[in-house]
């Protein structure tokens, strides 16, 4: 158990919502309402790799928050760097104004970039960072005299957030279905799970590469001319954890290359560090045409997302307006807001200071390992997949009933082995801050196979 009762933070019940008396306005987002406020699974603080509930208990974080919290919880040189900023200059426009840290921020994204990705467009999410993403490849085109090319090409089991543009491209079934005729043009690409053929891998899975290769029949079925851009994330997370096959990016960069076509690589999740390098683009030695991110550049503590694009899409908008005319009609009132622009600039130097992408690159083994040989055992367990810093542990689902076993996992881990777990289907994913020591990693999957082990 921590000592939670730092005076640095505001530890568990001190916050005054540590107990709410009202649940019923807050309409959560992807949730459960009503099993939620049945009983809440509240939580009143953070530190370092823990969460603090009102009752006292300390909660592992085996999530990150939401796969966002690389750095870990309430890191002082993060705080202060928010905190500093907001009493030095709360907001000022980037729409024809600018402040200076916005512009040292792009700079260090585009340092850490993989070369060539030159160019940064914030935002202040996932969603509008894939937004801000697919206009752009759509206007690139329509400069380059190229209008012809609008249709969009996603993956199955794609998720890239919850604007339209983006369940557009997404391909989660219950994310799209309710919302009528999405963006009009859009293509998926098969996914690349397949059990028979990968289960039970660590890393990436040696079958798969070939999946790209759909891309062709795709571009041949409506022309190349008519195709913008391709997105996926280079390891699919929300749909359950899918690494990519060994050598599926590397086809997708060279069809997409071949045709003309843009490659939009959306790393919301991927980026800082997840994987073991700044950008999974680097762990694959493939450089798409834009990068979106969003979650680790704040380490999930003030809102913040954006694009980082190529120097030849850059310089293609720079080139097509008159002097003094505006070049990209896009943008969001917080592009580049000072606080998230603060609370990234002290994240980076904490990534770099501590050797956080070095310390994923370096548990990865050891946390695949203990991933299979703590859960591959147990009945219930059908697929283990690990990747950097994630694994996705796929459960045999209760007989008609859907989700509810993962769920049920979820609560045990809270209640009973005081860990956050997240579950998406009958799926386990676990990606903890990259601030973990080996023993974090033991302690954890020790935890879920208990967890486990009660829900069978
Ligand atoms: C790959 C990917 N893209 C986009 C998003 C959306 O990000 P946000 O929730 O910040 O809008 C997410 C969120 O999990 C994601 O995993």
């Amino acid at each position: 158990m921590l000592d939670h009762s730092d005076a640095t933070h505001l530890a568990a019940g001190t916050t005054p919502l540590s107990a709410p008396n009202d649940l019923d306005a807050f309409w959560m987002p992807y949730s459960a309402n009503r099993a939620f406020k049945a009983e809440p699974r509240m939580i009143t603080g953070a530190k370092d790799n823990h969460y603090f509930t009102p009752d006292g208990r300390s909660i592992l974080d085996g999530t990150a928050g939401l796969w966002c919290c690389n750095a870990g919880h309430c890191r002082t040189p993060v705080v202060e760097a928010i905190q500093t900023q907001a009493a030095s200059l709360d907001f000022a426009p980037t729409f024809q104004f600018g402040h200076p840290i916005a512009f040292e921020v792009a700079s260090r994204i585009a340092s850490e970039a993989p070369e060539g990705l030159d160019h940064v467009f914030f935002a202040n999410s996932g969603s509008e960072g894939v937004d801000t993403a697919l206009k752009i490849a759509l206007a690139y085109h329509k400069v380059k005299g190229q209008g012809g090319r609008t249709r969009l090409i996603g993956r199955e089991r794609g998720y890239h957030g919850s604007g339209f543009g983006g369940i557009s491209v997404g391909g989660i079934v219950n994310n799209r279905r309710f919302y009528g005729g999405l963006l009009g043009g859009v293509d998926h690409l098969p996914h690349t799970y397949n059990r028979a053929e990968q289960a039970f891998t660590k890393g990436e899975p040696e079958w798969g590469a070939h999946l790209a290769d759909d891309l062709e029949n795709i571009v041949a079925l409506h022309g190349a001319d008519t195709v913008a851009a391709v997105i996926v994330e280079p390891m699919a997370g929300s749909t359950g954890v899918l690494p990519p096959p060994k050598g599926y990016l590397k086809r997708l960069r060279e069809i997409t290359s071949k045709h003309g076509i843009l490659l939009i690589f959306d790393e919301v999740i991927s980026a800082f560090g997840r994987l073991g390098t700044a950008f999974a683009a680097q762990r694959y030695g493939v450089t798409p045409d834009m990068i979106v991110f969003a979650k680790g550049i704040t380490s999930g503590t003030v809102p913040m997302g954006g694009v980082i694009a190529s120097a030849d899409i850059y310089n293609g908008f720079m080139d097509s307006a008159g002097e003094g005319m505006i070049e990209l009609f896009h943008g969001y009132t917080y592009s580049g807001h000072p606080l998230a622009c603060a609370a990234a600039l002290a994240t980076l130097n904490v990534y770099r200071d501590e050797g956080l992408y070095e310390n994923a690159a370096k548990l990865e083994g050891m946390f695949a390992d203990a991933a299979h040989s703590y859960l591959a055992d147990l009945d219930i367990v059908e697929d283990i997949r690990t990747c950097g810093i994630v694994t996705g542990v796929d459960i045999t689902p209760l007989e008609g009933k859907p989700t509810a076993r993962a769920f049920a996992a979820m609560q045990d881990a809270f209640y009973n082995q005081d860990m956050m777990i997240r579950v998406t289907g009958d799926t386990i994913a676990l990606s903890p801050p990259l601030t973990f020591a080996e023993s974090d990693v033991d302690q954890m999957f020790a935890g879920l196979k208990r967890t486990l082990q009660a829900v069978s």
